[in-house]
């Protein structure tokens, strides 16, 4: 099977080309390059045979078109996004462009290619989206796949509306597509502007971990390498037309989090007086800061026998030492544009 995997040069698309390269899958990594990319992500399979990197960009369609034409792929799993939601509060453009029209781009590209391949019925357009677009819980309940969409910031609303581009050409066109929402994620490679780095990194430099408000949020945490997994599980075995939530069954208060992490680092790589968790700051709430989210993940444990393989301490230890191993890979990200700066103050 070959498959464009856009967004394979970030965070969860790495992941996933990772995991289908040495599964054997033909896999050709579509990507822009932005400033959340790191080609070292997929250093490990780049020499592979069965693994190719373009350089495109989805708002291009010209460009999508050219790189479908040329690889008439069996299926697409469609990473590539802006995804911070604090840039998104003082950027909403880029995440319209990108989020929306770069989803209708590779929507309309996939049905040319599928229509041009004779609309073969094993083709996939895999999306992936995030929980987000379900909105805020109180402190019950979990988000099912039928939960009403209420998407509160900029970067839910972009994946909001990509979510409904995928149904609408699922019904209009017959496009062969599976969806998938699914909550934080955290692990190796993660672009040290995102919670979990941040705080290891911020600990490990000395300087004060931010907390948002009260550090009162509650998020589902999936560890990214079982993400890949689910995703390729679904993009194998999902139903046609059917979207899949994907948890970790792991939820924790920010707060609960960064002092895991601070009491694994205390363990791990000890300050000389003191624990890290005395660095812990409060800062000034995100606008718009949902409250909870949770993924009710008996669909895909039901229907495709899925379940992630670690507890959130189990990831957040190997988070840990692969962030204090790994100091070649996130050093050189600390000089990207905007990071170690506060996000999302210009609402
Ligand atoms: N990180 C999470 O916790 C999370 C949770 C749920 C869903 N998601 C979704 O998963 C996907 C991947 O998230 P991530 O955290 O790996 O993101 P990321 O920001 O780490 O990576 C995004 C990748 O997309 C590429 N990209 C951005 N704009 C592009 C464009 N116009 N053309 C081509 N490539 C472009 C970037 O270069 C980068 O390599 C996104 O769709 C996101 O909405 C993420």
């Amino acid at each position: 099977m070959k498959i464009i995997v856009t967004g394979g040069a970030g965070f969860i698309g790495s992941a996933v080309v990772r995991q289908a390269v040495r599964e054997g899958l033909e896999v050709v990594n579509l990507d822009a390059l932005t400033y959340a990319a790191c080609l070292d992500n997929v250093a490990s399979v780049s020499n592979a045979p069965n693994y190719s990197f373009v350089k495109c960009d989805i708002t291009d369609r010209a460009a999508v078109d050219a790189v479908f034409d040329e690889h008439a792929p069996d299926a697409v799993m469609h990473l590539a996004a802006e995804s911070h939601v604090d840039r998104s509060i003082d950027g909403p453009g880029a995440f319209i462009e990108t989020n929306v029209m770069g989803t209708y781009n590779l929507l309309e590209a996939a049905r040319a290619s599928w229509a041009a391949q004779g609309k073969p019925e094993g083709f996939r357009f895999h999306h992936i989206s995030t929980d987000e677009v379900f909105g805020s819980l109180g402190e019950t309940g979990q988000f099912t796949e039928d939960t009403p969409y209420d998407p509160r910031s900029p970067y839910s609303a972009s994946k909001a509306a990509s979510d409904h581009l995928v149904r609408a050409w699922h019904e209009t066109y017959g496009l062969p597509v599976v969806l998938t929402n699914c909550s934080n994620n955290y692990g190796p490679f993660h672009f040290p502007e995102k919670l979990v780095p941040v705080v290891i990194l911020n600990a490990l430099h000395g300087r004060p971990i931010p907390i948002y408000g009260k550090g009162e949020n509650v998020r589902d945490w999936l560890y990214v390498e079982d993400h890949a997994d689910a995703l390729l599980t679904v993009l194998r075995r999902g139903e046609l037309g059917r979207s899949y939530n994907i948890g970790g069954e792991n939820e924790a208060r920010n707060i609960d989090l960064v002092q895991m992490i601070c009491a694994l680092l205390d363990r791990m790589q000890p300050r000389e007086s003191g624990s890290y968790a005395d660095l812990i700051t409060y800062v000034t709430d995100r606008p718009g800061h949902d409250a909870r989210y949770a993924i009710d993940p008996t669909r895909i444990s039901t229907e495709l026998g899925w379940r992630p393989s670690v507890t959130l301490e189990q990831g957040l230890e190997k988070t840990v030492r692969w962030y204090l191993d790994n100091e070649a890979w996130w050093r050189p990200l600390l000089e990207r544009d905007g990071v170690g700066n506060r996000l999302g103050t210009k609402a």
